[in-house]
């Protein structure tokens, strides 16, 4: 929107007539003054001419007198003529403030429509990331290409999105660098098993931590393994919420906006708590450890009555006796609803017929809370293959889940403040987030995890992934106090991402001429500004950012920019990281992952 006719600076008479008016006082005074001292130095003589009032002479007699007598008394109009110089430097000096002024004036209001801009050095000095210790890494600043690139660390525990699309290089540039320094404990989405390669033996043998290398297609016996149910505090008041917890996440839908059975999916949920209930006891009973694997072989056991007549029976729980009770009562009016809902809970075990995924999660290596309580910080990669993401994403977000309701459940208040309870922080290095399917508790627990000590980093390839996930009205880009974003491939996120750098106004000059050419020098010119609204970069300059330069093989040889967003503060126009360029990093990198994952407790 241009606003042309926005006037108030333009007035012609503030712009013009104020500094003609002075100039002409200035004038008169100096005038007067002259006249009036030369008078008094020749004692009012009367050759000097008629006064105009008593000893007043007429203000311009000083130019007359100056002609008639300068050579006659040539050492006294030497002083004249300096006053003279002093009084033009002094006009002079006004005609320069009066130009600023105009100048000034005709620029027009910078300000109108907004004020958005890039960080200066001095804000990116003050942005409270630049040179930091500690942190995470959310990229890199540098003022021109022959300044010193000096890293940006984000250490405070408020939450990181990043957009970057594929082979952007966030992983040369963010989660490598910071797993290569984070002191804390961290959980790391590992699509390819890089990260595990270029950072567990440094965290393992310099930064001292547990490494925890969690595969769910791990066949060689080199992993971690992960038994959610020995997360469950059995034989004490929270067992049924511990169990709920862990079948709700164990049978939540991938995706948000998927059809459930709003009979038989409650149904089948409770049928399943009652019975890891009920077998959790038994195995413990046997001495035997109980799994979702075993779980599943139980209920498909074909004896069914035989089964609810034994959780009835042993009662261990009230709630396994009240839902076998249930069952009972179903199996007798028919069967049919009862086939359905073992069914349907079959259906949320499938994954783990599989025998190399049950081997997996028959045990734990570790606990959850070891994660932020063992007496050294602990890395977790979770390693999933990429052309598996989807098939084991019920095993990521039960993991994702769990980390959240055990290690974010109790909190401690000492002197009026909330006590941290833990030994680490835990960063959470959620890369490809969307990719493993919908998790609301995570939404949800976004809200407050920071309170705990967890910090995630969330990247996504672009808003139509994260949108196709967690729907429009996601609160998971509203709940990171930093976000990142790299030159989009997606209109929809370059607009989103135009938007975030924000409006600002820009002035634009009109000279309008009238008549011939020569009217120009005639001063038949007149010079109009608009205000004009526009983003600080619009869509198609996000896009254009400047990308990294990559070699034949895809190798990059010169890092490219991204912006980089704290709220309330100025956009960051950064550089790319690239660990590879630095020895530090690249020295780390270097040090032999692991040969197997440890087990903790
Ligand atoms: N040591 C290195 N030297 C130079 N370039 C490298 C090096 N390691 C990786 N790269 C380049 O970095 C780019 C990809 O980096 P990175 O893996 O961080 O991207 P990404 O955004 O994580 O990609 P993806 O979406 O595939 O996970 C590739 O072009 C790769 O060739
Ligand atoms: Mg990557």
């Amino acid at each position: 929107m241009s606003t042309v006719g926005y006037s108030a600076p333009r007035n012609p008479l503030r712009l013009y007539g104020l500094p003609t008016l002075i100039l002409c006082i200035y004038v008169i005074v100096i005038s007067i003054a002259l006249t009036q001292w030369i008078a008094q130095n020749f004692g009012y003589h009367s050759s000097l001419g008629e006064t105009f009032f008593r000893e007043y002479y007429l203000p311009w007699k000083w130019i007359a007198w100056t002609q008639i007598y300068h050579s006659a008394y040539q050492t006294f109009f030497q002083k004249v003529f300096v006053l003279l110089f002093v009084s033009f430097m002094g006009i002079c000096f006004l005609l320069l403030i009066f130009l600023v002024r105009a100048r000034k004036l005709s620029e027009g209001n910078k300000s109108l429509h907004g004020t958005a801009h890039f960080a200066s050095e001095e804000e990116v000095k003050k942005s409270g990331i630049y040179r930091q210790d500690k942190g995470v890494f959310v990229g890199a600043y540098q003022k021109n290409f022959m300044a010193k690139k000096e890293y940006l660390k984000h250490n405070g525990k408020e939450h990181v999105f990043c957009f970057a699309p594929t082979r952007a290089g966030k992983g040369v540039d963010l989660i490598i660098p910071t797993l290569l320094s984070w002191t804390g404990s961290v959980f790391v989405l590992d699509i390819k098993g890089e990260n595990f390669a270029l950072s567990s033996g440094w965290r393992k043998y310099h930064a001292g931590n547990h490494i925890i290398k969690f595969q769910p297609n791990c066949n060689d016996g080199t992993g971690s393994r992960f038994n959610p149910f020995e997360e469950v505090r059995l034989n004490t008041a929270f067992a049924y919420t511990d169990m709920d917890n862990i079948i709700n996440i164990v049978a939540a839908p991938e995706d948000p906006k998927a059809k459930i059975d709003p009979h038989f999916d409650p149904l089948a949920k409770t049928f399943l708590v009652g019975c890891a209930l009920h077998w959790m006891h038994e195995y413990q009973e046997h001495g035997e450890l109980f799994s979702l694997p075993a779980l599943n072989t139980e209920i498909s056991s074909d004896d069914i009555d035989g089964y609810l007549e034994a959780m009835t029976t042993k009662a261990y729980t009230d709630a396994s006796v009240n839902i076998a009770k249930q069952m009972k009562e179903r199996r007798k009016s028919g069967g049919r609803e009862a086939a359905s809902i073992v069914s349907t809970a079959q259906r949320y075990l499938r994954l783990y017929n599989d025998p190399v995924v049950a081997q997996n999660v028959c045990k734990s290596d570790f606990k959850i809370t070891d994660l932020m309580r063992a007496d050294k910080p602990v890395s977790f990669y979770l390693l999933i293959p990429p052309n598996q993401i989807g098939r084991f994403s019920p095993i990521t977000r039960m993991i994702i889940d769990t980390i959240i309701q055990r290690l974010a459940s109790e909190m401690e208040f000492a002197g009026g403040e909330v006590k941290d309870n833990y030994k680490h922080r835990l960063l959470m290095m959620l890369d490809e987030f969307p990719a493993f399917g919908f998790m609301p508790n995570f939404e949800t627990a976004m809200a407050f995890i920071a309170g705990y000590g967890i910090t995630a980093y969330i990247i996504a390839q672009d808003r139509i992934q994260l949108r196709k996930t967690y729907t429009a009205e996601q609160t998971i880009t509203t709940n990171c106090h930093t976000h990142i974003a790299y030159p989009p491939n997606e209109k929809d996120t370059a607009k989103y991402i135009s938007e975030m750098t924000g409006e600002t106004t820009v002035i634009k000059k009109k000279i309008t001429t009238s008549g011939s050419r020569s009217a120009l020098y005639a001063g038949r010119m007149s010079i109009s500004t608009d205000e004009i609204k526009r983003p600080l970069l619009t869509p198609d300059e996000v896009s254009r950012l400047t990308p990294p330069v990559k070699n034949a093989d895809g190798k990059i040889l010169k890092g490219g920019e991204m912006l980089i967003f704290q709220q309330g503060k100025p956009p960051i126009r950064g550089k790319q990281v690239l660990f590879f360029q630095d020895p530090v990093f690249l020295a780390r990198s270097k040090v032999m992952a692991p040969e197997r994952g440890d087990k903790i407790s």
